[in-house]
């Protein structure tokens, strides 16, 4: 039996200066697509996925994102007055439960590993996922209920994964795959940003993970890694071979929203995706191409 999958950490404390001048005076993960920004879809996505406990590691000047998720009493209040259904209606997944979000400073630009290791007493001794807002992942099912599934079938860390051509094994977390049934890939081992040359594979980690809370202890020793920062990805190395470790090819397509071309391609994709904007959008598309 594994233990049930109830916690989600944020790590938001970036700077987000790929998107200045936009993000002088507003957190990054507060920059819409179409009209809900980046950290809505993470917590929506975590939700669909059962979590209800969520923990943003944040830094200074990321308030917003604080004040998103609470109750806009004089705001709903006002809409309630003036009859606005459908406002209100648009206001819903915004809103958690009381008491069941948190958040930690990471105080120092340390890397992903030490962000993650600021939550350590909010992870306690459960499993929990990690949610990179800046991928975003247009899915049937969303991208984290299918880690959780996968979770549940392994009974370990699960890590979602797609192949990337190898001149960018750079970019990101690489894996040295083990048994592999085209879905579910063994894990055993894992590179930050290898150089193509050195890179075990081309399959890549994108922002979303189940972890065991064992990597906890692993991240606190600090080690540096990948550009002199504490990386998540050596913490998450050294589980392998002591529990489960798979990846998860995911259904869906994945969008880095922390990069201008990407961010501008999932505007595109999700407003296609929508109803009430799909037609329009394509109709002024055609004029530009
Ligand atoms: C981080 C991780 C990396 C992962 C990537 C996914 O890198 O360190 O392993 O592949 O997120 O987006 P970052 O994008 O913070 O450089």
């Amino acid at each position: 039996m594994t233990k049930p999958l109830r916690k989600a950490v944020l790590p938001v404390a970036g700077l987000g200066t790929r998107f200045l001048p936009a993000t002088k005076a507003m957190a990054k993960e507060m920059l819409p697509v179409v009209d809900k920004p980046l950290i809505q879809y993470a917590i929506e996505e975590a939700r669909a996925a059962g979590i209800d406990q969520f923990c943003m590691v944040t830094g200074r000047g990321k308030t917003a994102l604080v004040e998103h998720f609470d109750i806009a009493f004089e705001l709903e209040a006002t809409l309630r007055q003036r009859n606005r259904v459908e406002a209100l209606e648009h206001l819903k997944g915004s809103q958690v439960e009381p008491g069941s979000m948190v958040t930690v400073r990471q105080q120092v630009p340390l890397g992903l590993g030490h962000a993650i290791w600021c939550a350590r007493a909010f992870i306690g001794n459960d499993p929990f996922a990690i949610l990179l807002p800046d991928d975003l992942v247009l899915s049937e099912t969303p991208c984290l209920k299918q880690l959780a599934d996968a979770y549940q079938e392994t009974g370990g860390n699960v890590v979602a994964v797609v192949e990337v051509p190898r001149e960018h094994t750079n970019r990101y977390g690489i894996l040295k795959t083990g048994k592999d049934d085209g879905r579910l890939v063994e894990v055993q081992g894992l590179v930050e940003k290898p150089a193509p040359a050195d890179a075990p594979s081309n399959l890549s980690i994108i922002g979303r993970y189940v972890l065991m809370p064992e990597v906890i202890g692993h991240l606190a020793k600090m080690e540096r890694g990948a550009g002199n920062e504490v990386q998540l990805t050596d913490g998450m190395a050294k589980l392998i071979g002591t529990q489960p470790f798979h990846g998860l090819r995911y259904e869906g397509t994945r969008f880095d929203c922390g990069d201008k071309a990407g961010f501008l391609e999932a505007q595109i994709a999700f407003a296609l995706a929508r109803p009430d904007l799909a037609g329009a959008v394509r109709g002024f598309l055609q004029k530009y191409v």
